[in-house]
Order: C-alpha cells, then structure tokens, then sequence
C-alpha cells in the first residue's frame, strides 16, 4: 500500500497481524512490570497514528490503551504514562479525540493515568520528551512503529536500551533503504539510525542478500544499543513485500512472553506473518503443528559443540538463542531420540528437566544457522 495521506486508511490484514502481536504482548508486559515492584512505568508510540482506520477499527495507541484500562486495578498508586507523539497535525488531532472517546467511556480519567499527545517528529523530538515527562528513569515499552523510513536515532534506541527493564517494538523496512539508499538526504538519516554507516555495504550485496543484509545490520545495532535479547517478525503484505518487526528486550521474561505472542500470530514458524491476499501464500504448507525441524538442527549443532546437556539446559538454549519458545524443547528431544540422533541417560523413564542427552555417534548433519 502506497503511503497513506488522508488522516485514515483503511487497516490491512497485516496491520491486523501486528496489532494482534501488539495486544498479546501488551496484555502480559503490564501485570509483569506491576509485580516488578516499580512505582512508574511508561507506554510510549513515537509514530502515533491517528488512533484508528477506516473501517472503524482501533490504532495502536488505544489498543493499548484498552488494555490498560481493563487492567486499571494492578496499578494501586503507583503511576502509568502514556506517551504519543505524531508528526500529521491533522492527525494528532484525531488521535486525541479517539483517546478522549475511549476514556469517556470510563467513569472518570484515573489519576494513576497520564497522558501526554504531542505533534512532532519521532527522530528530534522524542528523546527531549522523555526527559521531559521525566521517563528515562522508568521502564517503558516503546512502539516505534514509522511506515518503514529511517527516523529512529541510534541514540533514541540506545538511551532506551540503558534501563534494563525497558523494551523497544521498532518497524524495519528493509525496502526504503535498498530504494532510496543512494539519497544523501536519506543516507544520512541511516547512519543516524543504525549509529554507523556500515550498512552501506548493501550496495556490494547480491540482490537477493540484501534485505537479509539490512535486516542483519539494525539487529546488530538493536544490541549495540544495549538490548540482551533481540527477536524478528515478519509480516508481508499483500503485493509480498516484507516489513520487519524487531524487539529488543533485556528481559528474559519479556523476550518469553513475545515469542509466546509470536507463536499464537504464527503457530507453524513463530517467526512471520503472510497476508492471505499474496500470491506466495498458496506456496506455504498450511499444517497447523509448530515445525520443529529447524529447532532439532539446532539442538544437534549446539550438542556436537558444547557436548551433553539436561533437558532444562536445552530449554534455556531454545528460549535465548533460537526462536523457538522453551517448550518446544521436549517434542524436539522426542523426535531426535525416536530417530537415533541422540541418546539419553538415564535411557528409560520419563524425559525430565534432569535427563541427559548427547548427540549419538550416527548423527551426521549438515551445519545449518537457525535464524
Ligand atoms: C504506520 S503509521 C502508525 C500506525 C499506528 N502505530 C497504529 O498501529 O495504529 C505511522 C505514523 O507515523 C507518522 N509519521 C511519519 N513520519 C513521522 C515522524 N518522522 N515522526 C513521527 N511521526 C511520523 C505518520 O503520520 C503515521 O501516522
């Protein structure tokens, strides 16, 4: 879909995708923060929207929002902001309205509740906001969700990435920067973005390499900025042109809980999202069942090189080095043993956290990266 310039568009079946990853994920990060004990904490959009689509349909900001109003209850004094900056006048204005609307319907605004709309850009001016409300000291779940271009600082992310408990759901279009690349104007704004200019060399990149080279390089600047974990989802439209959703957390806990939203978005490969309405579709094999055949590679290479590990050991490599979630482990284990590629101890009784298991001597695999 070409760039929106009405104050609405219409919502896209992978704009849904993303909203519903958004809700899943938001559902679970606020309880959690609230029982980390912390006296503030911050919700905040730095590509606003307008609040809402054509069709009728919620934006971001009052999906969240929503939940947490549902949720109003956990917060027992202790103070939520909500923080949305956008850079169409017209559609601020929008956003405030549907954000009044949504509160109207609650007998009163909570004083737990503040919430501050700004018309501005993501890239100047939302790094001064934060400091301005005071948030940087907080933890806070940062939507920064632009149609694809490059206006996220290095900095912004980096500033963000310092509070360990704070996390980061950024939009990354590998296509802007492949077609426009060459523009000083929007090179420039890319090595502000990804805090070097080595993503230059897509230009030497094969054609086919590079959005996965792109995509690789803001990975790397996502933990360059400081966060421990990062996650990739892809979600493609209708003409297949991808958009990637990349997270960064610090937290076991929210890197858990996010693979658990990706999973439900996409219950066969965790890891993307297709619209029904593109033609590559029909390619994809409809099962249902999570494939676990790349997580067995996986769990092969990683016993050939760290030797025999427990189950829960296992279940600890799944969780922070594949997509995979932790249980996923047990199934994959199951099948390697029925095919003789490893071996446990104690070999009988039931598989438990404890059990042992180590690559058998007839295991030949080729050497396969998970993504
Ligand atoms: C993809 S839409 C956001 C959709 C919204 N997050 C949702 O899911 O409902 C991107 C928004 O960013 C705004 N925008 C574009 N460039 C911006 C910038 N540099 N800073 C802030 N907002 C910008 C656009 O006007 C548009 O409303």
């Amino acid at each position: 879909m070409p760039t929106p310039s009405g104050i609405l568009w219409p919502r896209d079946p992978h704009t849904a995708a993303k909203h519903d990853l958004l809700r899943r994920y938001l559902q679970a990060w606020f309880p959690i923060l609230l029982h980390g004990g912390f006296s503030r904490l911050g919700y905040v959009e730095g590509f606003a929207g307008p609040g809402g689509y054509t069709g009728g349909e919620p934006g971001s900001p009052i999906i969240a929002l929503d939940i947490f109003l549902d949720r109003l209850d956990l917060l027992r004094e202790r103070r939520l902001d909500l923080l949305l900056l956008e850079e169409d006048r017209g559609r601020v204005a929008e956003l405030q309205r549907r954000l009044d609307q949504t509160l109207s319907h609650h007998s009163s605004t909570p004083a737990e509740l503040k919430m501050t709309v700004r018309r501005g850009t993501c890239g100047q001016d939302l790094l001064p906001l934060l400091r301005e409300v005071g948030l940087l000291r907080s933890p806070i779940f940062a939507f920064l969700d632009s149609f694809g271009g490059p206006d996220i600082s290095y900095e912004l992310v980096r500033v963000i990435a310092t509070n360990r408990s704070s996390e980061a759901l950024i939009t990354f279009g590998p296509t802007f920067l492949t077609r426009f690349g060459h523009i000083d104007k929007h090179a420039a704004a890319a090595d502000a973005a990804f805090g070097h200019r080595g993503w230059r060399a897509v230009v030497d990149q094969p054609p086919k390499q590079k959005k996965p080279f792109l995509l690789n390089q803001y990975r790397e600047t996502l933990r360059r900025a400081g966060f421990r974990y990062t996650l990739v989802f892809e979600i493609v439209d209708e003409g297949g042109h991808s958009l990637f959703l990349l997270f960064g957390t610090s937290n076991e806990q929210g890197l858990r809980r996010m693979k658990d939203a990706m999973w439900k978005v996409d219950p066969v490969e965790g890891v993307r999202y297709r619209d029904p309405r593109d033609p590559q579709q029909m390619l994809l094999d409809l099962e249902l069942q999570p494939n676990t055949a790349p997580l067995e590679r996986g769990i092969v290479d990683h016993l050939s090189e760290v030797g025999p590990r427990t189950v829960e050991q296992l279940r600890r490599f799944a969780l922070l080095q594949t997509v995979y979630r932790s249980e996923h482990v047990p199934r994959a284990v199951r099948d390697l043993l029925q095919k003789g590629h490893v071996r446990r101890s104690p070999e009988r009784g039931q598989l438990a956290g404890s059990s042992v298991i180590e690559v058998s001597s007839t295991a030949r695999w080729e050497n396969h990266e998970i993504f």
